[in-house]
């Protein structure tokens, strides 16, 4: 089964691929491609054990008050309804692995770091592919299950051996890439001399354990930069000014660090913005087509209208839920069997939550402003078992209406305000006058 699309502040794009699905040895797989960074909150899903894998870079994780990073050969395991926070770079792939029962290599793991072997990681991507057929897909998933052991602290002392050290060093150092741990103090965490630690980074890696640490440094700050400012994300890495953090990342890259974020804030500018007259006309083959699902990852700044929209206008204003058993909610004791409605609109405009709830300002979505936000403050399509199953394909949906429309037209509003009512679903209360000026003719 192959789904696409995409979702409140999770990442814009993503495929999904379910395999035995309702079963507890069935396998949900959401692979994720982003231009720019991917962000996932636990927004769903909750009710699944999660592991997150990203093979082309770091991921940057949250659990509690741990923060850390994740390397390749390694994936984040969040055991199910626990609370998380997952950042990726920019140009990532990420594979988030929903599943109903717990692989044994980590059944005493709640949330944390695991190792993936290299056959685990091939059957990830393979599986996360169309065609591939039910009984090999849930075979892999035995094998992806079995092949994944904790990777928690502790992991270096347990595991490295023998020509081991420097990987054993590489993956504890993954994990905090700031620490001041000096290759002296590792060496005598693991009761070998310096310069065999030393020699062995250079077996492994080819390089030396300054230059191997710096390489780490700044890749794990390429995952926090479209979200942090340069100064926090240099501190975090461990840089003690951001001046050196700065030209270190330049040698490295060839770019100032937070280049790429302007790339990303006009990104959908890329879209092809209008169809055109000229169909035949020479450099305009790509405008003068309807945009596609592949359009969606160029597309960040209608996504976020749409989130804001619905943030002002939920469809569903209220939603009703009876109560399972006796509980208590802010003081008021709620008795089993009652029927509770719970006000969206109003949760989605209380000034408690939202700066200025009034104020339509899609950029309350971008990654930096929705971090931390709390999952249960933005409910256009509720939560938990219930959730509404058609919010992929709505968001994909509205993305790519609301793009045509405006790579046609400019639409501005008349008025600065309009009257809503809820008969049932929120609807305007009338008209909405609006001056719609084409930007180019439209061919048939
Ligand atoms: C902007 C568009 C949409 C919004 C705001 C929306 C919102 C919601 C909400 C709030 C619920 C939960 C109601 C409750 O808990 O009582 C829900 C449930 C549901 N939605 Fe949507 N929805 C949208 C589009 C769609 C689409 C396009 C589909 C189908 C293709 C869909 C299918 C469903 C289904 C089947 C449920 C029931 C799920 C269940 O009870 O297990 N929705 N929707």
């Amino acid at each position: 089964m192959t789904v696409v699309g995409h979702q409140a502040v999770d990442p814009l794009w993503c495929e999904e691929y379910g395999y035995g699905l309702g079963d507890p040895t069935g396998i949900f797989v959401l692979k994720y491609r982003s231009a720019g960074a991917l962000e996932f909150g636990d927004t769903r899903q909750d009710f699944l054990h999660q592991l997150y894998w990203s093979p082309d870079g770091m991921l940057s994780t949250l659990d509690g008050p741990n923060a850390r990073f994740i390397g390749a050969n390694e994936a984040f395991w969040v055991h199910r309804a626990m609370s998380h926070h997952v950042r990726a770079g920019g140009n990532q792939t990420v594979y988030r692995l929903c599943l109903r029962e717990v692989p044994a290599g980590i059944n005493d793991l709640s949330v944390g770091p695991v190792s993936v072997d290299t056959e685990a990681a091939r059957l990830i991507q393979a599986i996360a592919r169309p065609g591939y057929g039910e009984q090999a897909a849930l075979a892999a998933r035995g094998s992806i299950m079995a092949g994944l052991a904790s990777s928690q602290p502790g992991f270096i002392r347990e595991r490295a051996s023998g020509a081991g050290y420097a990987r054993a060093v590489a993956r504890e150092l993954t994990h905090d890439p700031g620490t001041d741990c000096r290759l002296d103090e590792w060496a005598a965490e693991l009761h070998v001399s310096p310069k065999t630690l030393q020699r062995d980074f250079q077996r492994e890696f080819d390089m030396s354990y300054t230059q191997w640490r710096t390489k780490l440094r700044l890749q794990a700050a390429q995952v926090l930069l479209e979200s942090q400012p340069v100064s926090k994300v240099a501190a975090r890495v461990g840089y003690a000014s951001p001046s050196a953090f700065i030209s270190a990342f330049a040698k490295e890259f060839g770019r100032t660090p937070g280049g790429r974020r302007s790339a990303q804030a006009s990104a959908d500018s890329e879209a092809p913005p209008y169809r055109t007259s000229d169909p035949g006309g020479r450099g305009q083959q790509d405008r003068d087509r309807d945009l596609t699902v592949d359009d969606v990852p160029r597309l960040p700044h209608t996504v976020r209208v749409i989130h804001e929209a619905l943030r002002l206008c939920p469809p569903a204003a209220i939603v009703t839920r009876m109560t399972m058993r006796d509980t208590v909610v802010d003081g008021f004791r709620i008795p089993q069997g009652t029927n509770a409605m719970v006000g969206i609109y109003t949760l989605h405009r209380d000034p408690e939550l939202w700066d200025q709830p009034e104020r339509f300002d899609p950029d309350r979505f971008a990654p930096e402003n929705s971090a931390g936000r709390d999952r249960w403050q933005y409910l256009p399509f509720r939560g938990g078992p219930r959730t509404c199953i058609g919010d992929h394909f709505a968001m994909l949906e509205a993305t790519l209406g609301l793009a045509s429309i405006v790579r046609t037209a400019d639409i501005t509003a008349l008025n600065s305000e309009f009257p809503i009512d809820v008969p049932f679903t929120t609807t305007a209360a009338g008209p909405i006058p609006a001056r719609l000026v084409t930007r180019r003719p439209v061919t048939a």
